[in-house]
């Protein structure tokens, strides 16, 4: 049985997953939200998938034992695309949201038919993308970018970097797909949202930036209102106690994740296993 005034607990290997958490707390104001940074698996996207799917599925376990959501938002495209069905599989009956690389919508938008992806290694490789590209932009051309190193930066430089660091944190991966003649880049990696404004600026006015933190809230609001799950918008918003950080592997979650946790507005509550 999963309450009406349960939390929505959002997941990620980091801290990719936040603005998602973002998108949907704009979409559903009167919702609690917890979220889980699988820190002690960071990154998941240099790991073989048997792995991925491990952690992901013992990171929700754990999260879900300790909070007892009414749904899961998988926010993260590596452990969407290899571990989606094993989450579903450990937590019959909850609704499991999954993220994947917005590749519809980028097909809608490319002129040129040639759209770049840009993600993490594992998720480049996954035989997932190779369908999503099947079913929705079979005519276009896909470049596959992995960039490890920028889904670091993310995660640990990204606070207190600056401007220029962050431009040129992105140019090497925009620079090979434009080299390529794209013209819609897909952000996909969680972790690339937080720099959505950095991949326009460095990609210029003619290359669309996609992504699908829209989508995925849509998608979670759809779920909830089918299984009866949604809270109605009083135009209180939620009140009650903060949304809550938890963090796997031990340790407080020292500047970084505190200082994400305080630009999200979450309050940090705990380890898990
Ligand atoms: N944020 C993740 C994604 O969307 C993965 C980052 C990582 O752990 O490598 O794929």
């Amino acid at each position: 049985m999963h309450a009406i005034d349960s939390p929505i607990a959002f997941f990620d290997s980091g801290v990719g997953g936040l603005p998602y958490l973002e998108a949907a707390r704009r979409l559903l104001p009167a919702e609690r939200f917890v979220y889980l940074a699988d820190r002690a698996g960071f990154p998941y996207g240099t790991k073989a998938a048997d792995e991925v799917r491990e952690r992901a599925v013992s990171a929700v376990r754990a999260l879900v034992a300790k909070t007892g959501p009414k749904a899961v938002v998988i926010a993260c495209n590596t452990a969407t695309e290899l571990a989606v069905d094993a989450v579903r599989d450990d937590n019959p009956g909850l609704i499991v949201v999954g993220t994947v690389p917005a590749i519809k919508p980028a097909a809608a938008l490319s002129r040129a038919r040639r759209i770049g992806v840009v993600a993490t290694e594992a998720a480049v490789a996954a035989d997932y993308l190779t369908g999503l590209a099947k079913a929705w932009a079979a005519d276009c051309e896909l470049v596959r970018i992995g960039d490890a190193t920028l889904v670091e930066f993310v995660e640990r430089r990204l606070l207190g970097s600056s401007l220029d660091e962050r431009l040129r944190a992105v140019a090497p991966s925009v620079g090979a797909m434009l080299d390529r003649g794209v013209d819609a880049i897909v952000l996909g990696c969680t972790h690339f949202l937080h720099l959505s404004e950095e991949f326009a600026a460095v990609a210029g006015p003619g290359v669309a930036i996609v992504d699908s933190r829209d989508g995925v809230a849509a998608r979670l609001a759809s779920r909830l209102t089918e299984e009866g799950l949604l809270r109605t918008y009083d135009g209180r918003g939620a009140g009650g106690s903060p949304d809550r950080l938890f963090l796997t592997g031990p340790g407080d979650p020292g500047p970084v994740y505190g200082g994400f946790a305080e630009r999200f507005g979450l309050s940090w509550a705990g380890c898990l296993p």
